[in-house]
């Protein structure tokens, strides 16, 4: 399902069944942080491969056991892979077994839980985002003040072609990511009902990184 929103790039909801079976898994409060994580890794490789339906293709003349063909391979832009510590990297394993060559940008931040302002304390990437497309991952978009400062951080490094993917997304979040950022599209697993008073994503699934770690 896509929505597009007053000029800004597109929203994805990626509704296949595997993606929903597995996130209202997750969503589940008596799932063990084992469980948690392993289903995080599996939607990851699954919106691994609806985040890059698109990349565009070229020619290559290949020879089979039998004959000279002419099949297709990944041609333009490499791939940086940007998660957003903590709960980001959640998704690497399962992105990063699909896409076993692309480049790592990690992104260091967390919410401070009375302001929601996003706080920087890491940030390393490959030097040549310019030339590379960035896939920025956090499993949840939630007031968006963290999505939307790694955007900035990673433009700032020179990157130019980014796409967002995270899991669960309210309505305010999605609003304040395209007004800072309408240029880079977005894929999600769910859009929720609304934020509570804390900030939370309701009904969501929780503090993500808390669940994936075990350190609540
Ligand atoms: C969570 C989540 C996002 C952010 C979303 O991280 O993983 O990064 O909150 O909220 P926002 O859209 O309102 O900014 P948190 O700051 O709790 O850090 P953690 O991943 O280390 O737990
Ligand atoms: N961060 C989370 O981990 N969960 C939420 O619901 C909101 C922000």
């Amino acid at each position: 399902m896509q929505a597009e929103s007053g000029g800004a790039a597109r929203v994805t909801v990626v509704d296949h069944p595997l993606v929903q079976h597995k996130l209202t898994m997750m969503r589940d409060s008596d799932r063990s942080t084992k469980g948690f994580r392993e289903l995080l890794n599996e939607i990851g490789m699954l919106l691994a491969y609806e985040v890059t339906r698109d990349l565009p293709l070229e020619p290559v003349t290949i020879q089979t056991p039998i004959q000279p063909m002419e099949g297709r391979r990944i041609a333009g832009k490499k791939l940086v892979l940007a998660p957003i510590l903590r709960a980001g990297v959640g998704f690497l394993d399962g992105m990063l077994s699909l896409m076993p060559s692309a480049r790592v940008a990690h992104v260091g931040l967390y919410r401070d839980p009375d302001t929601l302002q996003a706080v920087e304390y890491y940030f390393k990437s490959p030097s040549d985002l310019a030339d590379r497309t960035v896939l920025v991952l956090d499993p949840m978009l939630a007031t968006a003040n963290s999505a939307v400062a790694a955007v900035e951080r990673l433009k700032s490094r020179g990157a130019k072609d980014l796409r967002f993917v995270c899991l669960l997304a309210a309505p305010e979040g999605i609003a304040r990511f395209q007004a800072a950022h309408p240029d880079v599209p977005v894929w999600t697993a769910a859009i929720d009902s609304h934020l509570n008073d804390h900030g939370y994503i309701v009904p969501g699934l929780g503090d993500a990184g808390d669940r994936m770690y075990g350190t609540r």
